[in-house]
């Protein structure tokens, strides 16, 4: 278990004149982040108890595929960043903004590569450049620099004295030449004071919106790179788990050979949710994870992991290896393996509509409403209660958002989504199966996480 202590930036852009060259200010605010881990646990350390057995067998299964889809992966370099930072500064310009605002975080990540403070000053890319800046208390402004952050320039940082008004230092930057009021967007993971501070001193405040929002939205090869072997890897490392399973068995158990499996091929889970038999009715859990595994349960996983800071989010709802494929009655007649068998295969039959709806210039409404009319049209509506998916990148759950309400959102060559249509019948099962998915130019679109389901026995 380790922490890392981090100074938190902003980020910020002016419109362009057309004599000069156009400028696009991003300022960092400082401030602290906290990042922690777990250490990795030495397989050959565990005793050879049952989950010392499974554990092991797991880890095994997974490392001997030789991991051949993390070859996908490679980290975003330098010139990445200056084009995200670049198109922000388009699309600031495209909405009439002077800057873009951001703390550390998610977003702050994607533009400078958290682990660091940035400002641009200026790189010619394009017609238009991104001229980032970090707004930082003087003392901490040597600090800043050491970051390292992906820009090709000394970083430009705006300072304060502790006993100044950082607002005001802002504001009073020959940035803004003679606007009265710059216009700044801040990102939604702004914290609400600072948004009030800026609003009060003297800057017109915008949420996070438009053009703006669209800029992560759209992915590059190299980002697919990572999310197809991020996603393709957490859904193999299911695989291989499920392939060890033994009776009784708890969640919690199961859990922690999860993560130990995918960290062992270099991923870092970040959440797992695992639920046996009627548990699973409950989409997102809730029970103490101390149930034990029986046969004739299903198994629903929903688990999600880090690679170069992409996200993977993907479900496998499956039988145990344990239970026999037929007949289905000795241990287990309170349970009707029929309807389950069927429901499995309707939500895949849902998934696969979905993936057909994926298309460029569909709106996100459509896409949903092509998975929820399959489930409807089986009598199963009212078990289907959430949205069919959502954007993914950096961030687990990004927009576009694929609900039946957001005829807003219109697919594009590039954009990221989960389809994840799931039927929950309460205090008996639920299935839900979750893969990942880019759009493209043509036709359907492609899956990023290692193939579908293709059946309960074959996750
Ligand atoms: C970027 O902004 C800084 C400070 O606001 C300014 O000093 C610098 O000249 C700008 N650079 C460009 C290329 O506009
Ligand atoms: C981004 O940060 C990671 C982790 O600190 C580092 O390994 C990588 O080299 C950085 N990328 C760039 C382009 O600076
Ligand atoms: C089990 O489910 C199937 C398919 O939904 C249904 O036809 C059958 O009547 C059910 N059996 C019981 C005992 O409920
Ligand atoms: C999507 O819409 C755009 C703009 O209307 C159009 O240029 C493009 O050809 C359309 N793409 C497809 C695949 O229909
Ligand atoms: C998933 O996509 C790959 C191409 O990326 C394709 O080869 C494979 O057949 C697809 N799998 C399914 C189940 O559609």
């Amino acid at each position: 278990m380790g922490r890392k202590l981090l100074p938190l930036p902003a980020i910020s852009t002016s419109p362009p004149s057309k004599h000069r060259t156009p400028r696009y200010l991003i300022y960092f605010f400082l401030g602290l982040l906290f990042l922690t881990w777990n250490g990795i646990i030495d397989p050959s350390s565990v005793a050879l108890s049952s989950k010392g057995r499974f554990q092991k067998c797991s880890i095994d299964r997974y490392l001997s595929t030789g991991l051949p889809f993390l070859d996908t992966a490679h980290p975003p370099p330098l010139q990445e960043f200056i084009l995200r930072r670049n198109n922000l500064a388009q699309a600031l310009v495209d909405d009439g903004i002077d800057a873009f605002v951001v703390e550390p975080g998610y977003t702050f990540s994607y533009y400078a590569n958290t682990s660091q403070f940035d400002w641009e000053p200026w790189e010619e890319y394009g017609s238009i450049v991104a001229n980032t800046s970090f707004l930082v208390p003087h003392f901490e402004e040597i600090r800043a620099r050491l970051l390292n952050m992906p820009f090709i320039k000394p970083i430009s940082t705006m300072t304060y004295e502790e006993h100044w008004d950082p607002y005001t230092t802002l504001w009073e930057s020959l940035i803004w030449g003679d606007k009265l009021s710059p216009v700044l967007m801040v990102d939604e993971e702004m914290r609400d004071f600072i948004s009030r501070g800026l609003a009060n001193n003297g800057f017109t405040v915008l949420g996070l919106g438009g053009r703006v929002e669209e800029v992560h939205q759209i992915k590059t090869e190299r980002e697919i790179g990572i999310l197809r072997a991020v996603n393709t890897g957490t859904v193999e490392a299911i695989r291989a788990m499920r392939k060890c399973l033994y009776p009784d068995v708890t969640s919690n158990e199961v859990v922690e050979v999860l993560d130990n499996t995918l960290r062992a091929g270099g991923l870092t889970p970040f959440f797992n949710i695992v639920e046996f038999g009627r548990q699973a009715a409950l989409p997102h859990g809730g029970h103490d994870g101390t149930t034990k595994l029986q046969s004739g349960d299903f198994i629903l996983i929903d688990v999600g992991a880090h690679l170069y800071g992409y996200s993977s989010d993907v479900t496998r709802t499956f039988f145990p290896p344990f239970f026999p494929r037929s007949p289905f009655t000795p241990q287990t007649p309170r349970k009707n393996i029929t309807e389950q068998i069927s429901v499995w295969h309707l939500v895949l039959s849902a998934q696969s509509a979905s993936v057909k709806a994926m298309v460029p210039n569909a709106t996100a409404a459509s896409v949903d409403i092509a998975a929820r009319n399959v489930i409807a049209a089986a009598g199963y509506g009212d078990q289907f209660a959430h949205r069919l998916g959502h954007g993914i990148g950096i961030k687990a759950h990004e927009s576009p958002y694929l609900n039946k309400g957001n005829y807003v959102s219109v697919l594009k060559p590039g954009m990221m989504f989960t389809s994840e249509p799931g039927v929950y019948v309460l205090e008996e099962f639920g299935v839900r199966h979750e893969d990942v998915l880019v759009v493209r130019e043509e036709g359907e679109a492609e899956n990023l996480s290692g193939g579908f389901a293709e059946g309960p026995w074959d996750p």
